[in-house]
């Protein structure tokens, strides 16, 4: 019979073998259970042959177990170590491959317009403005000229809150709160979201973005209103752009117009065009010269000051600058769509 001596050398020999066969980091804990373990481990099962030898074997061999164990550990640490440096050899195998691209993310297309659109009013020497989404009946309407119960509140379909607060349906309160607080020369633009009861189909949804302009001073007209938006559409859409300015009606401003570009697909030509239906033209915003109700609402005085304000959809018009057939893509979160806007 073998002497507990003798084994020790053979398992040594062993663990040498099978440890030059080892790759990765699994096979290495294979290895570590099959000596070390804490059942069934060579070594265990050693150390459990040791209690029974006589007294006079146990000294020598037990001192001769414990280093092969210590030495055992030692090339085990080494060995786990080595496996998980190590790299999959595959990587390394063709230099030639292409790098793997990381995708860092990227603005939202929306933001991404409402940036273009903030910066050519910023060079224009307009600042940017905030308000809430959730608002009082008072600022939503009835500060913008709209009397209870008026007719002209059914063009926006409101998400009420109680009969006090509701989803703001524009962004025009916000230039009710601003001129409560701030007295003319006035030059800003409030970009944020905006909520109306509609159903989604490919032109609607319950929730969009606008940007509402604003201009209080001594001496405004009609034509500062007609430059600055003329000069903010070539801007955005290149200076052969055509636009036409439509008579049109809001509570708040007096007149009222609705601007038209021309359609950038078709530009007239195709009677059964996608876009514009054939007309050649396509509607982007409202405008008009604040009406002197609004201005007394908020102290201001219509004798003195006037003024001018528009409001414009960023999602439809960012469909149109980039012609894009369906809001809803916007809001899907499908990276295929989003990441088609990523500049870098
Ligand atoms: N608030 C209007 C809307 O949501 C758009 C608008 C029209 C805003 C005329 C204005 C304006 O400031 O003067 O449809």
């Amino acid at each position: 019979m073998s002497t507990l001596q003798d084994k020790i050398k053979e398992y040594r020999q062993l663990f040498t073998d099978l440890a030059s066969k080892v790759k990765e980091a699994k096979e290495a804990e294979e290895l570590r259970q099959l000596f070390l373990g804490r059942k069934k481990g060579h070594l265990t099962l050693l150390f459990e042959e040791l209690k029974n030898l006589p007294l006079e074997e146990k000294k020598a061999a037990g001192k001769a177990l414990n280093e092969f164990k210590e030495e055992i550990q030692k090339l085990m640490t080494e060995l786990e170590q080595k496996c998980q440096t190590r790299k999959p050899e595959r990587l390394i195998d063709d230099l030639t491959q292409p790098g793997r691209k990381l995708y860092w993310g990227s603005p939202h297309p929306i933001t991404l317009f409402q940036r273009e659109i903030e910066r050519i009013f910023i060079s224009m020497g307009f600042s940017v403005e905030e308000g809430p989404e959730i608002e009082t009946d008072y600022y939503n309407f009835e500060a913008l000229n709209f009397p209870p119960h008026h007719p002209a509140r059914d063009s926006w379909d409101t998400l009420y809150i109680n009969d006090k607060l509701l989803l703001r349906t524009h962004t025009s309160p916000v230039q009710i709160r601003v001129m409560e607080k701030k007295k003319p020369p006035i030059r800003i633009i409030i970009p944020g979201k905006v909520f109306r009861r509609e159903t989604p189909d490919p032109t609607h949804l319950p929730m969009f973005y606008q940007v509402e302009g604003l201009v209080v001073d001594k001496g405004i007209t009609f034509a500062h209103l007609k430059g600055t938006l003329e000069y903010f559409i070539k801007a955005l859409f290149g200076e052969k752009i055509k636009l036409r300015f439509r008579p049109s009606f809001f509570p708040f401003t007096e007149p009222s117009a609705e601007v038209d570009i021309e359609c950038i697909v078709c530009h007239g030509q195709d009677p059964h065009c996608r876009v514009c239906g054939g007309s050649g033209w396509k509607e982007i915003l409202g405008a008009g010269m604040v009406d002197p109700q609004v201005f007394k609402n908020v102290n201001i005085d219509p004798e003195k000051y006037s003024g001018w304000a528009f409001g414009l959809g960023i999602d439809r018009m960012a469909m149109f600058a980039f012609q894009i057939p369906e809001i809803r893509y916007f809001y899907e979160n499908d990276l295929r769509f989003l990441r088609q806007f990523n500049r870098k």
